[in-house]
């Protein structure tokens, strides 16, 4: 009962980072992850878009642990973008790490992968972390832009560290340094952005 209670008051803190307004009447709305009956839609996602096949196993092994840490940008019933994280302890760090970030095509540019970013820098920030990492191929323009203007800095070249033998940028952002990126408002509802078509 009580691990019940817990998890529905992290869930709360979690799901309630953002509120950010642009110019458009088309409604995105960002919700955190919370059935396994979402997982087949995530899943599809992200084999469209990454390199690296991942096994369900893997993403149960993310989503299952850190469900606070997996968020997915809907349109209306349909997952158009996700993110896929965790956070534990890398030697003397609560150290965040970002597993996996992809929006559909036809959604792109429009600043959605920017906003799941931001909102589990918020959530990991809220939990206390020191840094966030992931890993981006060293070709992945889009990706290492995205990243850089969140304050992202290239850590390690991790040389031929994916499958199809390309190397990879170890990302990092210190959370505690004093460089912040803009805290977005908080709203205690479902996290809605209106983007631009
Ligand atoms: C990378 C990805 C998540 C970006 O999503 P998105 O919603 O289009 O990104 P945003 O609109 O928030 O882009 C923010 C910034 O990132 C950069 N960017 C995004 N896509 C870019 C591209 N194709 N080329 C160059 N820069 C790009 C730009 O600086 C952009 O800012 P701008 O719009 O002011 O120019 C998306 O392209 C994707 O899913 N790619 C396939 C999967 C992938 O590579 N995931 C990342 C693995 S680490």
């Amino acid at each position: 009962m009580d691990k019940v209670k817990n998890k529905q008051k992290t869930t709360a803190s979690t799901s309630s980072i953002i509120k950010q307004l642009t110019k458009d009447s088309t409604d995105i709305t960002y919700v955190p992850y919370s059935s396994e009956l979402q997982l087949p839609g995530i899943m599809s996602l992200i084999e469209n878009d990454l390199s690296e096949p991942y096994s369900i196993y893997t993403y149960r092994y993310f989503i299952n642990n850190w469900p606070n840490l997996c968020f997915m940008a809907m349109d209306q019933d349909k997952c158009i973008g996700v993110i896929i994280c965790k956070l534990d302890r890398h030697r003397d760090a609560l150290r965040g790490y970002i597993a996996m970030l992809a929006v559909k095509k036809e959604y792109r540019k429009r600043k959605i992968g920017t906003t799941l970013v931001k909102i589990v820098i918020n959530a990991m920030k809220l939990k206390n972390a020191d840094e966030i990492v992931l890993e981006t191929e060293y070709t992945n323009l889009g990706a290492l832009s995205l990243y850089h203007n969140l304050g992202f800095i290239r850590d390690k070249r991790l040389y031929r560290y994916y499958l199809n033998g390309v190397d990879a940028f170890r990302l990092k952002l210190f959370c505690k340094s004093e460089i912040q990126i803009p805290i977005v408002e908080v709203s205690d509802r479902a996290i809605v952005e209106k983007t631009k078509k």
